[in-house]
């Protein structure tokens, strides 16, 4: 028998673009045929690492049990508490965070609204490829985010932010945003894919070495997803995602979080001063309700696990041209339609041939099926021009035959709706078994849409 030659460690050639591991470097990655995509992967002391290698840290291995966990001091605070809520609890010592986002939407703002808070527990350094240093100045004044300990430096240099970090570290790394950097490693243009994810990897492995937290703002494509971290979604450890829908409201999710739960959600106002946090949503999602008008009803939602309550509002008018319209702001368009035919099919409230508008106050999106019964009840409200009680509240997922089915978090839901002095709310029949505590709520219990509008 020969001898066994041990195998010896070779150099990893990662393709940007796909994936790919090859040995040898080469011009076009065989797997996925993109040109000049393979990167050889170096470690933090800038040697080439090798399949020997990888995300190790040299202990022995230990008993499950044994491990400590991540504790609330290892935590840092950014002060904005729908912010640490979102992060489950503060940014986590070494975690790279992604924050996405439509242009526009407020990242950069709220970015530095956070640094300043982060900027009590030390010095903060804030990279910016979008803005000037002045502009930024700027900003950071406009909001109260001026610190000593913010420091900014404009540059698209992913190696030069590295160099600055290095000389002089700080408690939290920021890059906005990680579509402007680029690394004079590769050649591609700054914003291709390979530039994006090596950057972002360039900046894991800085987080990780160093134990430093690192922000990257990454924009989001027209088609929803963050531009190139859709590759990168697997390499961080949180990804946010700030939404907007018009309005002055935004709302904060985490899609991804190693660290915390993905149900929780935060609730901002854009103001002429920054991103006020809206601890209380509810309430001001209420506040400019018209009382006693038709067409007007309350649903008590769920996003995540955050119950809120939420202002519908429908008008079902003439038809303007023969044939009825639908424009729905803030709910799906097709589920309004198919409650239109189930109004008209099972609860005799045909108003097929009329325009019907359907709007969410305060331009917050809904998505879930528990505004159904809510939706129908403000477009049947309106159609027979009767108003509905201002102290009642409504949810239940409609089905095509006309029953209403039951819908999670009931408790929560109706714990917001008694905390903002609600008394009476309808909600599924199936839902009942499960309540203990109605929270002084006069309970009325619906099976089907035609009940529904019966009681109202
Ligand atoms: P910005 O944070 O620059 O968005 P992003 O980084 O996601 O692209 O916010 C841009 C918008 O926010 C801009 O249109 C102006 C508005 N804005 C305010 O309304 N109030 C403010 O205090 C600031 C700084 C911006
Ligand atoms: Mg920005």
């Amino acid at each position: 028998m020969g001898k066994i030659k041990p195998l010896k460690p070779r150099s990893i050639h990662r393709c940007q673009a796909c994936g790919h591991v090859e040995s040898k470097w080469q011009g076009r990655c065989p797997a996925c045929q993109e040109w000049n995509s393979l990167v050889e992967e170096m470690d933090a002391a800038g040697n080439a690492r090798t399949s020997a290698s990888g995300i190790a840290d040299g202990h022995a291995p230990i008993s499950i049990v044994d491990v400590r966990e991540i504790s609330a001091s290892d935590r840092q605070s950014t002060q904005i508490g729908e912010l640490d809520r979102v992060l489950g609890g503060g940014l986590v010592a070494g975690s790279l965070v992604l924050l996405g986002g439509d242009p526009g939407v407020g990242k950069s703002t709220l970015l530095i609204q956070a640094l300043a808070g982060l900027a009590r527990g030390g010095r903060v350094l804030y990279a910016t490829g979008e803005e000037s240093v002045a502009q930024t100045a700027m900003r950071a004044r406009r909001v109260g985010a001026s610190d000593a300990r913010l420091a900014v430096v404009a540059e698209t240099d992913v190696e030069k932010i590295l160099a600055h970090a290095k000389a002089e570290p700080p408690a939290i790394l920021a890059v906005d945003s990680i579509q402007t950097m680029y690394t004079p490693l590769l050649d591609s243009i700054p914003g291709s894919l390979a530039q994006v994810r090596e950057c972002a990897s360039r900046l894991m492995q800085y987080a990780k070495t160093s134990g430093v937290p690192t922000i990257l703002v990454g924009h989001v494509t027209k088609d929803g997803g963050l531009a190139g971290p859709k590759t990168l979604e697997h390499l961080v450890d949180v990804v946010l995602q700030l939404e907007g829908d018009g309005g002055p409201y935004r709302i904060l999710r985490a899609h991804k979080n190693r660290f915390g739960s993905t149900q929780e959600i935060g609730v901002f106002e854009m103001r002429g001063a920054g991103m006020a946090e809206v601890t209380n949503p509810s309430a001001h999602l209420l506040a400019e309700r018209p009382i006693g008008a038709p067409g007007s009803v309350v649903v008590a939602s769920a996003d995540g696990a955050r119950p809120l309550l939420v202002e519908i509002q429908a008008l079902v008018a003439p038809a303007s041209a023969g044939v009825g319209r639908r424009t729905a702001a803030g709910v799906d368009g097709n589920r309004v339609s198919l409650l239109l035919a189930v109004l008209a099919q099972r609860a005799s409230c045909d108003v097929l041939d009329r325009d019907v508008f359907v709007n969410v106050a305060g331009g917050l999106r809904l998505a879930e099926p528990a505004i159904d019964l809510g939706v129908a009840c403000a477009i049947a409200s309106s159609a027979r021009g009767r108003a509905i009680d201002a102290k009642t509240v409504v949810f239940g997922e409609v089905g095509l035959a006309g029953e209403v089915r039951a819908v999670p978090l009931c408790e929560q839901r109706l714990a917001e709706a008694a905390r903002l002095g609600f008394t009476r709310a309808l909600i599924p029949a199936q839902n009942r078994l499960r309540i203990e505590n109605p929270m002084g709520l006069e309970l009325v219990l619906i099976d089907r849409l035609v009940t529904a509008l019966a009681e109202l």
